[in-house]
């Protein structure tokens, strides 16, 4: 129990997750989101907890930090789906990583290589082996990597959840509530200015995803580097003889885009997604859709007859080396869990459990260490 007064700017998964954990641990909470929770980075993206299928070489300790989360998830989940009294979705069946030409077969080579060489656990296979796990895959598939344990989970569902568990608990949530300021006061953070005036903390915590630079009141040397990363989504709804089970990803070495198609529960195919660099431009275009359009019906040619139900996008929050940034900085009582990027959905539990432990014991923990703001301050 602590009685520390928590602010958390913004009400995405990241806040939400944090302000369930510490409203768990007793501790006063509030978060401020400038929309309506959990409707921006964390809605539009796919759910996918896929910390082997994005590795890269060079990003070991991210690799690392999102394994640890994904180990957290079956206990996470059970804890979150009995406070919400509801399912989130949470599927188990992996990951297929698809090429259909020899350039994308030299691609995933490459790979699946580095992913050996990183000791994970992925096992190559044939076009024949990878339609017996995925029928619905195209004769056209002649290798693909298998990410057993890179597993999925509903976000929307997520999100619905963690903003019930998190109220049921005791916190308090103002949604169409904008920060206008964020108050430093000699080197220490006091709390916010809203349009209802000022509201004191004893610790602010920044989790306001794409929009975390764009605060008022922080130093100008502290601001986070955080930008907004346009992916382009839509949805298709399963029908009998066109089921996907396993989520897919395409790797694809001539074109811009590789798409991943992820199966729901409730029978949606969700496909992403573009990357784009556009600022807060969140329009949709034709070559972006016809992108994930031509993507998706390369590897599943099932999804040609298959009604679309919806297309939206939505802003990635990327930082410069694609980490999040989480804990101290240098003013005192502000703490930062933003930058999520790619990996928002599959990095919440960890996020939530490692910066509570913060905000009560006051000690920054060798797991998230790493991914302090200092890194850019050196
Ligand atoms: N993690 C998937 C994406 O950012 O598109």
């Amino acid at each position: 129990m602590s009685n520390k007064k928590i602010i958390i700017i913004g009400g995405g998964v990241i806040g939400l997750g944090i302000g369930w954990q510490l409203a768990k641990s007793g501790t006063a909470v509030t978060i401020y989101e400038r929309a309506q929770a959990g409707r921006a980075a964390s809605w539009a993206a796919a759910g996918m907890l896929a910390p082997l299928a994005e590795a890269h070489r060079e990003e070991p300790e991210l690799l690392k930090f999102g394994s640890q989360s994904l180990a957290r998830y079956p206990q996470w989940v059970e804890a979150l789906e009995a406070d919400a009294e509801m399912s989130i979705g949470y599927r188990v069946e992996g990951t297929l990583i698809v090429g259909l030409e020899p350039d994308d077969t030299h691609q995933l080579r490459h790979l699946y290589t580095s992913q050996q060489e990183l000791g994970l656990d992925v096992e190559w296979l044939n076009g024949r082996e990878a339609r017996e796990i995925e029928s619905a895959l195209s004769p056209r598939v002649t290798a693909a990597i298998h990410c057993a344990t890179d597993h999925q989970v509903d976000n929307r569902l997520m999100v619905q959840a963690l903003r019930r568990a998190y109220q049921m608990r005791g916190g308090i949530l103002y949604e169409n509530s904008t920060i206008k300021r964020i108050v430093v006061e000699n080197g220490t953070a006091t709390g916010v200015q809203t349009q209802d005036g000022f509201h004191e903390a004893e610790v602010l915590i920044l989790a306001a995803g794409c929009w975390s630079a764009q605060i008022d009141g922080l130093p100008d040397t502290i601001i986070p580097p955080v930008r907004p990363v346009k992916g382009q989504m839509l949805a298709l709804q399963m029908e009998e003889g066109i089921t996907v089970k396993n989520v897919i990803r395409t790797v694809r070495a001539r074109y811009p885009t590789s798409v991943y198609l992820v199966p729901r529960n409730d029978g949606r195919l969700i496909v992403g997604a573009t990357s784009e660099e556009m600022g807060f431009d969140t329009r949709l275009t034709a070559g972006g859709v016809f992108e994930l359009l031509r993507g998706a019906w390369e590897a599943v040619p099932g999804i040609y007859e298959l009604p679309l139900l919806e297309t939206w996008s939505g802003l990635r929050p990327g930082s410069r080396d694609n980490a999040p940034i989480l804990g101290k900085t240098p003013v005192e009582n502000l703490i930062y869990a933003t930058g999520h990027y790619r990996n928002g959905i599959l990095l919440t539990p960890i996020t939530a459990y490692e910066i509570t432990k913060l905000i009560l014991t006051s000690e920054t923990s060798e797991i998230i260490a790493p991914f302090q703001l200092d890194r850019f301050l050196k």
